[in-house]
């Protein structure tokens, strides 16, 4: 199994890269930077894991830097995991029309842009293949300061609700894996009073577990779950 993965040198992209590799698939993994953890799992799987530096909030280049230089179009894609993506926080009446463009081209725009080429090499190579999106609790239950980073999450679901819908037929599937808080350097800018007021709104009263949040995309995008699309799959610790 190949599989597309963005935002691989740390946190929930890293774990989900060492699963797939640990179940035998091969990943191609996109990043900025190329962490010690992420040096050591390429030097792991020197040919399983294919790594590539690139900064998606250049959209304009995926198409010949990504697919056609790096993956090429004879490589069969069965999964892409949209994953990286960058906080901008702040509450609306301080919004900057400059942070928000740049998140967009990081959490939307270029998200859009791999799933039409990841779609259209599916397509080519006749895959039943499953994608599956990072979202965000706050898309439904809403945080202070959260506003604008959740307005990114809540595109990215229903774009794959109608992705799901435009090319189930072909047995292209398409999923949301919700997400609660994890502990991770994106959230390691919350103080511990911050971090205790979104435990109190889970049931466990915890973070959410970065393996639980992986293992549930591993599954995903495997066979077991070809009854699945167009879903969003909630892994929040029972937030409310
Ligand atoms: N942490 C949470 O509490 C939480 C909760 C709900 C949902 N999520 C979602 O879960 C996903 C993973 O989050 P995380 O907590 O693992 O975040 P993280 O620790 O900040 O990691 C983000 C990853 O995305 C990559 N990335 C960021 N901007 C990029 C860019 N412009 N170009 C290429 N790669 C870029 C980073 O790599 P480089 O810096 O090396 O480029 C890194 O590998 C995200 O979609 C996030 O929105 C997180």
């Amino acid at each position: 199994m190949n599989v597309l993965i963005t935002g691989v040198s740390k946190g929930l992209g890293f774990k989900i890269a060492e699963l797939v590799l640990q179940k035998g698939g091969t990943v191609y993994g996109i990043s900025r930077s190329k962490t010690e953890e992420l040096n050591e799992l390429i030097l792991q799987y020197p040919e399983k894991l294919k790594w590539l530096r690139y900064d998606l909030a250049d959209s304009e280049k995926i198409k010949p830097l990504v697919f056609k230089d790096w993956i090429g179009v004879n490589t069969p894609i069965q999964g892409f995991v949209n994953n990286a993506a960058m906080a901008y926080d702040d509450i609306v009446t301080n919004l900057n029309l400059e942070s928000l463009e740049n998140m967009y081209r990081v959490n939307v725009f270029a998200p859009m842009m791999l799933t039409k080429f990841v779609i259209r090499q599916m397509l080519l190579h006749q895959i039943k293949g499953s994608i599956v999106h990072l979202s965000s609790v706050s898309v439904h239950t809403g945080y202070k300061g959260l506003s604008m980073y959740a307005s990114t999450k809540g595109a990215l679901e229903a774009f794959s609700k109608n992705t799901a819908r435009e090319w189930g037929e072909k047995g292209i599937r398409s999923n949301c894996l919700v997400s609660g808080f994890m502990e991770t350097e994106m959230s390691s800018t919350l103080s511990e009073d911050q971090k205790n007021r979104i435990y109190k709104r889970t049931s466990t009263k915890q973070p959410v577990d970065v393996n639980s949040v992986a293992e549930t995309i591993l599954f995903l995008l495997s066979d077991d779950a070809k009854s699945i699309t167009g879903q969003n799959i909630h892994v929040d610790n029972g937030t409310i």
